[in-house]
């Protein structure tokens, strides 16, 4: 596995290059399941570069993936509420209606039929030893279903219907980026008689740290250890002054050692740009208070456009609506004409 993780971390280094010098050459698709609130990790790690990109001019994607919801849960939940919510956040971090097509996988019935064809190209044991489907299934504590099953094939049908090769992920996303990579392959070879219908997309990897909650813990709504996009200034001032840190009176950056106390100088630096261990030195001897106020103001001064301009769009539901119908519009025409291709090369087209 190593040994793929670093192909794909090389792939994923050369197309940044490939796209800084020619980005109107790619096509990116990335996306989020509606299943509550974005926090900062997801700010820092994924939100922003989504936006450098299309600002870049690569043609972007944004799926809302809510048919995923239901793979590791039996409820939708809060759904609705939950996919708007995630749509107030792509466009108060900047990413534009006009520019990059905003969707719900559910709205997109070419799209999932595309699925079809696809589960005939892999296996049962591939699905299975897919590390993300494992962890997934162990954390999930149900019987494996069908759809998390198949989770890679949906994927791979996300990423192929508009045929992106550009696929911004965390690690933990980088085994289906590679079974898409063999879908498109075995697509292309199978039924298409060697043409290449379907690109080969590679993974873009964020070199961001990963952010841990204010207790040092995995960010999760239930411990309440995170700050969401949608917190007040005032808000996450509170949750900061709460964070857990150490007793060493000065402040270093020592990930292995001072784990909370590194996580919060990440966030810090996240949002400045200055690197964590320069922020140490910085505060020195100033001890826990200062920290969490350099904290504190990073986030907010970091975080004080997103969150006036999504205020702006959160009271305004119809409007919302309305850019997801024309998102989900624009996606279907893109997946009709994906689909016609296929049936097409398939001998379908009767
Ligand atoms: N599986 C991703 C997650 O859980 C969301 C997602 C769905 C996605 N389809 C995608 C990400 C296609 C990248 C490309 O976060």
């Amino acid at each position: 596995m190593t040994t793929t993780v670093d192909a794909a971390i090389d792939r994923s280094r050369e197309l940044a290059a490939s796209i800084e010098t020619h980005p109107h050459r790619h096509r990116m698709l990335t996306g989020d399941r509606p299943t509550g609130d974005l926090h900062i990790g997801h700010y820092l790690s994924s939100l922003r570069n989504r936006v450098a990109l299309q600002d870049e001019g690569v043609e972007s994607f944004v799926l809302i993936a809510d048919y995923q919801v239901i793979t590791d849960r039996d409820s939708v939940g809060q759904i609705k509420a939950n996919t708007l919510s995630l749509l107030t956040d792509y466009l108060a971090a900047g990413v534009d209606p006009a520019r990059s097509t905003i969707f719900t996988h559910s709205a997109v019935p070419a799209l999932n039929q595309l699925m079809l064809p696809f589960l005939s190209l892999v296996t049962q044991t591939e699905l299975q030893r897919n590390p993300t489907v494992k962890d997934e299934l162990k954390a999930s504590r149900r019987p494996l279903s069908g759809l998390l099953l198949t989770y890679p094939v949906h994927q791979a049908a996300d990423i192929l219907f508009c045929k992106a090769d550009v696929v911004p992920v965390g690690r933990d996303q980088l085994p289906h980026v590679e079974q898409t990579r063999v879908v498109a392959r075995r697509f292309n070879a199978r039924y298409a008689d060697g043409t290449q219908v379907f690109p080969e997309p590679a993974a873009l990897v964020n070199d961001q740290q990963l952010i841990l909650g204010l207790d040092g813990h995995k960010m999760s709504k239930s411990r309440g250890n995170v700050i969401r996009l949608a917190a007040t200034a005032h808000e996450t001032a509170a949750l900061i002054r709460k964070a857990r840190t150490d007793s060493e009176p000065a402040i270093t950056y020592e990930p292995e050692r001072r784990p909370e106390v590194a996580n919060l100088l990440n966030i810090a630096s996240g949002f400045t740009g200055v690197p964590p261990e320069q922020l140490a030195t910085s505060l020195g001897a100033g001890g826990g208070s200062a920290l969490k106020e350099l904290v504190t103001e990073a986030v907010n001064e970091g975080l004080c456009r997103h969150r006036d301009r999504r205020s702006t769009y959160a009271v305004d539901p119809a409007q919302l609506r309305e850019i997801l119908r024309v998102g989900n519009a624009a996606a279907a025409a893109v997946a009709d004409r994906t689909l016609t291709e296929v049936r097409q090369v398939m001998s379908m087209d009767y």
